[in-house]
C-alpha cells in the first residue's frame, strides 16, 4: 500500500489514465495492447486503492463504469432485466470470504447448496424466445443496452431457432430470455485459422476477440463462415413458470436443446469441497474443448439468490473464481535459432522478462520461421506470451496496434549459429538445419539425449555431466561413452568413488539394450524409437539397416520419403559409419533377434476393421495387436471399404455408419473365431 495520500493519489491518476486508454483502445479500437488478466490486476489495483483512500473515488473513475461492448453502427436494444457481471475470486479464501460476506445477509445456520459451472472465455449474450421462436438476440453491450446480433446469432448452429427442439422436449413459457456465451470451440479455431493459414491470409491471435468480431459482423455471411457455438447457463427472465434452481435450470436448458457444459458442471452442499474442485480445476481445464478463464460459483436456490441482492454489478449469489492468468504481453527483444540434436533450427524468442501464471518468463518457443512470417511476428513488437499447464511457454502472436514502425522482420538463418555450416531445408518440410553431422552443438545434443531415459537411460550423466565430458576432451562421440574408465572420471567435479562405479555399470548396462532404442538414439532425422521399431522388425541388423535403399525403406508402412533418405543420407556419412564400428568395438549389440511368433496368421489378410465401443474381454489395444497379428489392419472411420465394423457396449456414430453403409457387424466373440483365438478370461 503507498505510504502517504498524496503517493496513493498519484498511483491512482496513473491507474485512471492506463485504463481508460485500455478501455477505449479494447471497446473503440478493437485493438487492445494488454492482456484481459493485465488489466484486470490494474483494475483491481484501482479498486484496493479506492477502497483504503476513499477520497480518492471520483465520479470518473473507471471501477464507476459498467463495462460496455457496444458498436456505434449496430441496431440497439433495451434489455428487460440489467445484464449483471460477477465478482471474482482468485484463490480458496476469498471464496470463503464471498460466503462469509454473503452468510451475514442470511438467517444464521442456513445450509446452501452450490453449483459450479465453467467460467467460459466468450462473449454473453441474450436470447428472447416467444412461444419457442428465437425473436431477438443482443449482447451484453452496457449492461442496460446491447446491440442487436439476431441475424448473426442465427447463424450459429448451437443456437436453438424453435424450442424445444427435439419432440417431446419440455414446453417453454410463452416468453423466455436465455442468457449463455459465444465462443469458438479449440478445435473450430485451429481450423479456422488452418484455412487462414492455406489462403496466405494473417492468422487471428486471440479466440475470444474473434468470436467477439465474428458476432458483431454486419453481415451475417460472414458470421456464418466463423464456425461459433454457444452454450446456455441462465434463465434471465420468463412469462411462466421456469425451474427453482440453478442445477434444474441448466437441465432444463439441456431438454429443450441448447447446448450446456455438463462435462463440467458440479453441485455441492459443502464449501470446502467447492473450493478443492475448482482449485484442482486449473489442470482439467486444458480438457475441455473450450477456453475457460475460470469457474463460476453459484448459490443453487434462485430464491435466495435474488434475496441477497447485488452489489455495483455483481450479483452476490455468485461468485467468479478466476485461475491465475495465462497470457501476459511482453516487448520481443531478439530472436535465436536453437540447435537441435538432429540439426533442426528452433528459432526461440528472447523477452523482456514478465510474469506468467506463477513463473517469470525471460524465453519462449516461437515453434519455426514459417509460423512467424504466417502470425507476421516482428522483433521490438509487444508480444502476447502463454503459459499454459506443461506446455513450454510459447508466442501467441503480436500485438499489431501496439506497433511503432520501427520492428524488424526475422529472417531464417543462412549459416548455423554455433559452427556457421550452410543451412538447408528439405521441400515441403518447414524445417531449417544445420548440415554438418559435426556441429558441437549437435554433437552435444545428441549424446545428452543418447545417455536420456527415453534412449539409452545411463543413469547418472544428464545434460550437466556431458557438457563436462566434452569439454575435458574425454568423450566427441556417443561411442566414446563406452571406453570410459574410472581413472578418467575420478578427478572430475562432482564425481566421487560410489557415482563413478554407478556411472560405468549403467553404461555396461546401456550396451544391451534393444536395437530399436540405440537406432532412435542415433539422432536420424525423422527416427525415434517408434520409427526405429519399424526398422529393426524390418532389417533386423545395424548392418543391414546401414546399405538400405530409399526405395525399398519407402516400402515399410509407417515410413515417409524425407525420414527414408534422411536414413540413407545418415548412413553416407563417414563419421556415422566410423561411430557405428566405434559401437562394434566397444561391444554394443548392434542386431536383434527376430522373435517368431507361433500363433501368428495370415488369415486376416487384405481386410480392414474398424473397432467401436467398449469389448468385454479385449482392451482396445489388444484387440488392434490381435488382428494386426493375423494380418489385418485396424483404421479409425468406418468407409464402405471397410470389412467388418466390431462393435462393443456403448457404441456410437461408427455403429450408424457402419448400418447406413451395410458394413458387417462382428463383435468380440465373432472376432476371435474369426482369427482362431481364445481370450484368457
Ligand atoms: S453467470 C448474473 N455463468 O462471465 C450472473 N457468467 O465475469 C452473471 N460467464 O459477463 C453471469 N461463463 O459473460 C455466468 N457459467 C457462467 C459464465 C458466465 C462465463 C461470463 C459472463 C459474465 C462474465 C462475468
Amino acid at each position: 500500500m503507498p505510504a502517504s495520500l498524496s503517493e496513493a493519489a498519484a498511483r491512482a491518476a496513473e491507474l485512471h489514465r492506463a485504463l481508460h486508454e485500455h478501455s477505449y483502445r479494447y471497446h473503440v479500437l478493437h485493438a487492445p495492447i494488454i492482456t484481459d488478466g493485465e488489466y484486470d490486476k490494474l483494475f483491481n489495483e484501482l479498486k484496493a486503492l479506492e477502497a483504503d483512500y476513499p477520497d480518492l473515488l471520483t465520479p470518473d473513475s473507471p471501477t464507476q463504469r459498467v463495462g460496455s461492448d457496444l458498436q456505434s453502427d449496430m441496431p440497439k436494444v433495451e434489455h428487460v432485466v440489467p445484464i449483471l457481471s460477477l465478482g471474482n475470486a482468485y484463490d480458496g479464501d476469498d471464496i470463503r470470504a464471498w460466503r462469509e460476506r454473503i452468510g451475514r445477509l442470511l438467517p444464521e445456520n442456513v445450509r446452501l447448496e452450490y453449483v459450479v459451472e465453467p467460467k467460459f472465455d466468450g462473449l454473453s449474450v441474450v436470447l428472447t424466445y416467444i412461444d419457442g421462436v428465437l425473436t431477438l438476440a443482443a449482447t451484453r453491450g452496457n449492461g442496460e443496452v446491447g446491440d442487436d446480433v439476431t441475424p448473426n446469432v442465427r447463424t450459429i448452429r448451437t443456437v436453438p431457432l424453435r424450442i424445444p427442439v427435439a419432440s417431446g422436449g419440455p414446453i417453454p413459457p410463452a416468453r423466455l430470455v436465455v442468457r449463455g456465451e459465444v465462443l469458438f470451440l479449440k478445435r473450430d479455431f485451429e481450423s479456422l485459422n488452418r484455412r487462414m493459414a492455406d489462403e496466405d491470409l494473417p492468422l487471428f491471435v486471440n479466440a475470444r476477440n474473434t468470436a467477439s468480431g465474428a458476432l458483431k459482423q454486419k453481415d451475417p455471411r460472414v458470421t456464418a463462415q466463423r464456425p461459433l457455438t454457444m452454450y446456455g447457463y441462465a434463465i434471465m427472465d420468463a412469462d411462466g413458470e421456469v425451474p427453482a434452481t440453478q442445477w434444474d435450470t441448466l437441465h432444463f436448458l439441456r431438454n429443450v436443446g441448447f447446448l450446456t457444459a455438463d462435462e463440467a458442471i458440479r453441485r455441492f452442499d459443502d464449501l470446502e469441497d467447492v473450493i478443492a474442485y475448482a482449485l484442482a480445476f486449473d489442470v482439467r481445464r486444458h480438457d475441455l474443448p473450450y477456453e475457460i478463464d475460470g469457474l463460476v460459483i453459484k448459490v443453487n436456490d434462485h430464491a435466495t439468490a435474488l434475496d441477497l441482492g447485488i452489489v455495483g454489478k455483481d450479483p452476490r449469489g455468485a461468485v467468479a473464481y478466476k485461475f491465475p492468468a495465462e497470457e501476459a504481453t511482453t516487448r520481443l527483444l531478439d530472436v535465436v535459432a536453437n540447435v537441435g540434436r538432429t540439426g533442426v533450427l528452433t528459432p526461440t524468442a528472447v523477452l523482456e522478462p514478465v510474469f506468467v501464471s506463477g513463473v517469470t518468463v525471460r524465453q519462449a518457443s516461437l515453434h519455426n520461421y514459417d509460423l512467424i512470417a504466417q502470425k507476421d511476428i516482428h522483433i521490438g513488437d509487444t508480444v502476447i506470451v502463454k503459459r499454459s499447464g506443461e506446455v513450454i511457454p510459447y508466442v501467441v502472436g503480436p500485438v499489431i496496434a501496439a506497433r511503432a514502425g520501427t520492428e524488424c522482420t526475422i529472417t531464417p538463418p543462412e549459416v548455423c549459429p554455433v559452427c556457421e555450416s550452410a543451412v538447408a531445408r528439405d521441400e515441403g518440410e518447414v524445417a531449417y538445419y544445420c548440415t554438418n553431422p559435426a556441429c558441437p552443438e549437435r554433437v552435444a545434443r545428441n549424446i545428452e539425449y543418447f545417455v536420456s531415459r527415453g534412449a539409452l537411460d545411463i543413469e547418472g550423466l544428464g545434460e550437466r555431466g556431458v557438457r563436462l565430458l566434452l569439454e575435458q576432451g574425454l568423450i566427441r562421440d556417443e561411442a566414446d561413452l563406452f571406453t570410459l574408465t574410472a581413472d578418467q572420471l575420478m578427478p572430475l567435479e562432482g564425481f566421487a568413488e560410489k557415482k563413478v562405479e554407478n556411472l560405468l555399470s549403467s553404461i555396461q548396462a546401456a550396451k544391451d539394450r534393444p536395437l530399436a532404442r540405440l537406432i532412435g538414439a542415433l539422432g536420424i532425422r525423422g527416427v525415434g524409437v517408434t520409427v526405429a521399431e519399424l526398422l529393426v522388425r524390418h532389417y533386423h541388423t545395424v548392418e543391414a539397416l546401414a546399405v538400405a535403399a530409399v526405395e525399398e525403406l519407402e516400402t515399410i508402412a509407417g515410413m515417409g520419403p524425407h525420414t527414408a533418405s534422411a536414413i540413407v543420407e545418415w548412413f553416407a556419412v563417414p563419421r556415422n559409419r566410423a561411430l557405428i564400428e566405434k559401437f562394434r568395438a566397444a561391444g554394443v549389440r548392434l542386431i536383434e533377434e527376430p522373435v517368431v511368433d507361433e500363433t501368428a496368421s495370415d488369415v486376416l489378410d487384405g481386410l480392414t476393421f474398424v473397432l467401436t465401443g467398449t469389448l468385454p474381454n479385449l482392451q482396445r489395444n489388444a484387440a488392434k495387436a490381435l488382428i494386426e497379428k493375423h494380418g489385418g489392419r485396424v483404421t479409425g472411420s468406418v468407409s464402405k471399404k471397410t470389412s467388418y465394423v466390431v462393435v462393443g457396449d456403448e457404441a456410437g456414430s461408427k455403429l450408424e455408419k457402419a448400418q447406413e453403409l451395410g458394413v458387417p457387424l462382428l463383435d468380440e466373440a465373432g472376432l476371435l473365431v474369426l482369427m482362431g483365438e481364445t481370450v484368457d478370461e
